[in-house]
């Protein structure tokens, strides 16, 4: 497959380029190639719009299996491909939660076929030790997730022996820690000298934290949602509920100065789809994102965040952080995940056009930042903007 006339960034330059892909992989890029001479049979023209790699969510709910009935994998993957979310990752707080090797195993068989997105698990940290069944799946996991807050999916691990001994299995450990729980967590991974994703980062003071830590050379990495860069306590009402729950004026600020100065990698969802019914009727934590993460970050395009910056902490920190292999750049021998934009098409954000099983979304009536015009998995078209196609999603690998 050729795909022609991309605006891209390649190699730190924009560009206007054409991408040879064979067996899914890029294999050559061009300034301006000769289709004559390249005897190609599929050749997608995308008429100069931007062409960014695939976007990796590394923290997303797909709540399969158990409660399938707010999302499962064929729903979330298509919102994802709706959204240009070519990679997700899935969190382990599923019924059963994903805590043994038997459980992963399962969500591995049961996945294939269904998604239409490449995807990988992250596997869960118990208040029952499961050290043990860590130390067993660890390599084929993007981390070990702890929550060290009480959250949606009553995960909480409490006690210190039991933290210490699922730092000290895991290969890298993701966590949901707020406020002190973030000192905590950076406090295990010193002493056990793992490396440490911070989920969801809300507040101003989370942020010097991890700025702190990593001027000591502290390998620690921070997430953002966006509903944390733009949404705050001015917002909140029942649907606009989740953990950690939305702060202020002023965390919004801190958290893109984050971005900016590069303390925070990565922008994360926290892709938690609830019903409608059940956030009408209780007070329930979590909100959908994958759909949406891409054209709202593009709101602040040349404003808040340039397309560099976009692309790292969208694409290539996520697949660095975790080792996920051959994704997160437009480059010769990676896999030809990629979303193509068009960023003068600033289309309204709404409930009517969601994909995800929930059937809404935050971003209601928001112009967002473009219009997604396709988004490609290892080569093949999996959205043309309006329809899906080619699920052939599978499992990622890891090279941490
Ligand atoms: O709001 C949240 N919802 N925060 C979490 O940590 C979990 C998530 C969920 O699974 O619903
Ligand atoms: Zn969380
Ligand atoms: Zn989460």
């Amino acid at each position: 497959m050729l795909i022609k006339n991309c605006k891209l960034l390649y190699q730190g330059v924009e560009e206007v380029k054409d991408i040879l892909v064979e067996n899914g992989k890029i294999t050559k890029v061009y300034n301006c190639s000769d289709i004559e001479e390249l005897d190609i049979e599929e050749v997608v023209d995308v008429d100069g719009n931007w062409l960014l790699p695939g976007i990796i969510d590394a923290h997303t709910h797909m709540r399969d299996p158990g409660l399938c009935y707010k999302e499962d994998f064929e729903t979330g993957s298509m919102a994802c491909a709706k959204g240009g979310v070519t990679t997700f990752i899935d969190m382990p707080n599923t019924v059963p939660n994903t805590t043994t090797e038997e459980v992963l195993k399962d969500k591995e068989s049961n996945s294939k076929g269904r998604s239409y997105v490449d995807y990988g698990f992250h596997f869960g940290g118990s208040r029952i030790d499961n050290s043990s069944e860590i130390k067993r799946v660890r390599d084929r996991v993007a981390s070990t997730k702890i929550f060290l807050n009480m959250s949606t999916g009553d995960m909480l691990v409490e006690e210190e022996k039991i933290l210490e001994n699922l730092f000290r299995e895991s290969k890298i450990v993701s966590v949901h820690a707020e406020e002190e729980m973030v000192e905590k967590a950076i406090e295990l991974a010193k002493k056990f000298k793992k490396p440490l994703y911070l989920c969801h980062l809300s507040k101003a003071s989370e942020v010097e934290l991890l700025r702190k830590a990593k001027g000591e050379g502290v390998k620690v990495y921070g997430e953002v949602a966006p509903h944390h860069l733009f949404l705050n306590e001015s917002h909140v009402n029942n649907l606009l509920l989740m953990k950690p729950e939305l702060k202020t004026k002023e965390d919004n600020e801190a958290l893109w100065i984050g971005i900016q100065d590069g303390t925070i990698d990565t922008i994360g969802t926290d892709h938690a789809p609830h019903t409608l019914e059940e956030k009408k009727s209780k007070r329930t934590y979590g909100i959908p994102g994958v759909e949406n993460s891409l054209v709202m970050m593009l709101k602040e395009l040349n404003k808040k965040i340039d397309m560099k910056k976009l692309q790292e902490v969208m694409s290539e920190n996520p697949a660095k952080i975790f080792g996920i292999v051959g994704k997160g750049k437009i480059e010769i021998g990676f896999d030809a995940d990629f979303v193509v934009v068009d960023l003068k098409n600033k289309e309204v954000i709404k409930n009517e056009n969601v994909v995800s099983k929930c059937g809404w979304t935050p971003y209601n009536e928001i112009v967002g930042g473009g219009k997604i015009l396709a988004t490609f998995v290892r080569g093949e078209m999996v959205y043309d903007g309006k329809e899906f196609m080619n699920k052939n999603g599978r499992g990622v690998s890891y090279n941490v």
